[in-house]
């Protein structure tokens, strides 16, 4: 059973304070850290916290507690991460870990050499459905993966200082696409380098400094590609969706509109919907369980699992610091409009990571590239000669 100090009251404290509480869980959220006293006041008699404290130090320092949750703005994960290592807690850090890699090493090198246990809150990695959809991949169902893309889409964040880049470190690629980066990377595999980086980020209707829009493709020695889709210009709700290509597979995934659960009413549900959600009448897209369908309950599962077990969780200050890298790459690329190196001082993963194509053999004079049954019932084998390398076709 741990303690749990909680750093921020927001929506994220909300999601996880619930998360942690759920499931007649003997862990729990024991001291809260607000900016203000009213607001720490009221999280804390919603969800049956005993302290809350408007001093960030002293909510970490809680002897009472053995845990610390960052769940604050992006530029404060540094300076709360580095208060919790130095008091000698475990630490558990909200997504993205930081602004970019060179934030994210020095967290990274931080709770390392206080030797403390560190998890990386990325919550869509823990979907039941991500889960389910990675353990088929992991045991050779899609073969060898060639395309992961994941898409996070929605009308955009709901708090200023995401609109701010200096708070933010910058738009939409900060806040989703590093959600769908690790996505991919735990599909073709977080052994795999992943090596640079093509992308088009732009702010196609709001006046911001960041973008709000932007796609990326992230190249992997394996030869494998990650695409990210992310928008805070999308209308109709959170769009979440991945899809993953092997050589034997193909998997789609839909975890947020059109899940099975539609509903039509016109005079409104009389409550709130769904996170992110833009109507209350009309067809409507309920989510069951919220905490369960973003991953919120299986990642603390794993989290607190682990800590008691001594091991690493599924994603570490490692993954997070692997995810910034990418992203730094992703806006050097928008930029200078050309492919970009993930630029990677700590490298943990392999080196020869094979990327090589292997062709299938037809015989000893033809590779297979392609057999179909026709809709005449004949088979046609498109081949190609081995000799001087012509594509020829056989009708049997
Ligand atoms: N799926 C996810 O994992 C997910 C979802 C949403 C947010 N997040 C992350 O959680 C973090 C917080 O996001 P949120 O949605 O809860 O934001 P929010 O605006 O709803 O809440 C932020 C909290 O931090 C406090 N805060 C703001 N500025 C502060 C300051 N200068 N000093 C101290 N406290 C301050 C606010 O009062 C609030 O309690 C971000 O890093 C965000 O990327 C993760």
């Amino acid at each position: 059973m741990h303690k749990i100090t909680m750093l921020g009251t927001g929506l994220i404290g909300m999601f996880y304070t619930m998360a942690l509480h759920g499931n007649r869980s003997a862990d729990r959220v024991h001291t809260v850290y607000s900016r203000t006293e009213e607001r720490g006041q009221k999280f804390a008699k919603e969800w049956g916290i005993p302290k809350s404290t408007t001093d960030m130090r002293a909510a970490i320092e809680d002897p009472d507690t053995d845990v610390v949750v960052v769940g604050l703005p992006n530029n404060l994960h540094e300076q709360a991460v580095i208060l919790a290592a130095q008091a000698g807690k475990a630490i558990l850090c909200t997504k993205p870990l930081a602004r970019t890699a060179e934030e994210a090493k020095r967290m990274l090198d931080a709770v390392e050499k206080a030797g403390v246990f560190h998890g990386y809150l990325e919550d869509l990695a823990y979907t039941p459905k991500t889960l389910k959809a990675l353990q088929s991949v992991q045991n050779g169902a899609l073969g060898k993966i060639l395309w992961a893309r994941s898409r996070e889409t929605h009308p955009g964040p709901h708090s200023d200082w995401f609109w701010d880049k200096e708070q933010s470190g910058g738009g939409a690629i900060v806040d989703m696409g590093c959600h769908c980066i690790e996505i991919a990377r735990n599909f073709i595999g977080k052994d795999v380098r992943p090596v640079e980086v093509m992308c088009w980020a732009d702010t196609q209707v709001h006046p911001i400094e960041a973008e709000d829009s932007a796609v990326g493709l992230v190249k992997y020695a394996s030869g494998a590609v990650g695409q990210f889709e992310v928008s805070w210009a999308f209308r109709g709700g959170m769009d979440l969706r991945d899809e993953v290509s092997g050589t034997e597979g193909t998997i789609w995934l839909n975890h947020w509109l059109r899940t099975g659960f539609e509903m039509f009413t016109a005079v409104g549900e009389g409550g709130y919907v769904a996170e992110k959600s833009e109507s209350s009448t009309g067809w409507l897209f309920p989510v069951g369980n919220e905490p369960d369908a973003l991953g919120y309950t299986p990642m603390f599962l794993d989290m607190l699992d682990s800590l008691d077990q001594g091991k690493l969780p599924m994603e570490t200050f490692y993954d997070g610091y692997v995810v910034n890298a990418i992203m730094d790459a992703a806006y050097r690329s928008a930029t200078s409009k050309q492919w970009e190196t993930v630029l990677l001082d700590d490298w943990r993963g392999s080196d020869d990571a094979d990327a090589g194509v292997r062709f299938t053999e037809y015989d000893d004079q033809h590779y297979l590239i392609k057999e179909e049954k026709m809709p005449d019932g004949r088979n046609k084998l498109i081949l190609k000669q081995k000799s001087d390398g012509k594509v020829i076709q056989k009708v049997q």
